[in-house]
């Protein structure tokens, strides 16, 4: 499947690292981020200036070492957290810029999440849970339910719209969430290690079906993980270390 592996050094070639792997539009970029939290004790300086484009259609994953910024940066990249420097620009706007409400609106119509913490409501069936994005969003209780159907059995769990999560087994219930990330149709999903509590089986099918996805409906997807067999699925691996993008993994090129 590889059909080439590189990796950059930043200290050597801080121009190339993490730059998007065409020359067509970067759906994601970001210049010189700085993301500091201010604690009880010493201040955090999460993010220490990172640089990075994402294409149109690519699938990204970023691996590192606990506590080097990943879940940060994904935060910072969707404008869910603020940032003190830098610029962020997704979709060629520049997403710290725009006022709260157009910032909110945006994530919501364009961008799609598979956290962990975004768990979903278990008193609510999975054709419920996959609904309430759109719902919530105004979108009419008929063509709610139609769409959250479609997002169900885009995942294979379309037998299962009825069950409530408690019902269901890990893996199924990744499902409802991706189902849930992707019922709006984003342009961009951003996963936090979405494989990190299934065994390899069921991240392996996670995977499957997140790159059969990228791959029908030209979606980007950003990964966080830790696991190096999801790692090197992507087109493209960014190596985080200590705040900073310290190289990347080129796997497999995009096709343009
Ligand atoms: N809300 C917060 N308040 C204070 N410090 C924070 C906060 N969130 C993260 N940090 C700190 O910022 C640094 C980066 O955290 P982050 O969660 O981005 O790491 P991570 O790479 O996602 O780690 P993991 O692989 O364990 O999830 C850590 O030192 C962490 O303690
Ligand atoms: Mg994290």
């Amino acid at each position: 499947m590889s059909s080439r592996s590189i990796s950059i050094d930043i200290e050597a070639a801080p121009q190339k690292a993490s730059l998007a792997q065409t020359d067509g539009e970067a759906i994601i970029a970001a210049a010189d981020v700085h993301k500091t939290y201010a604690g009880a004790g010493e201040p955090v300086h999460a993010l220490r200036g990172v640089t990075l484009s994402v294409a149109r259609g690519e699938m990204v994953t970023i691996m590192g070492p606990s506590g080097c910024g990943k879940t940060t940066l994904l935060n910072c990249l969707s404008g869910l957290e603020t940032i003190e420097r830098g610029e962020i620009f997704v979709e060629g706007r520049s997403i710290h810029d725009m006022p709260d409400t157009e910032r909110t609106d945006h994530r919501a119509r364009r961008m799609g999440f598979v956290f962990q913490f975004y768990n979903l409501l278990p008193v609510l069936s999975s054709v419920e849970n996959v609904e309430l994005p759109l719902l919530l969003a105004g979108v009419g209780q008929r063509e709610s339910r139609d769409r959250a159907m479609q997002a169900l059995e885009n995942v294979g769990l379309k037998d299962w719209a009825g069950h409530r999560p408690a019902q269901l087994s890990g893996g199924q219930r990744q499902r409802v969430t991706i189902a849930r990330a992707l019922v709006n149709d984003p342009a961009i999903v951003w996963g936090d290690e979405p494989t990190g509590d299934l065994d390899s089986t069921n991240a392996n099918q996670i995977m499957d079906l997140l790159e059969d996805l990228n791959q029908r409906n030209q979606q980007t997807f950003v990964i966080v993980t830790h696991d190096e067999n999801i790692g090197r699925r992507a087109n493209r691996t960014i190596h985080m270390r200590d705040g900073l993008i310290e190289g990347e993994t080129i796997h497999r090129e995009l096709r343009s």
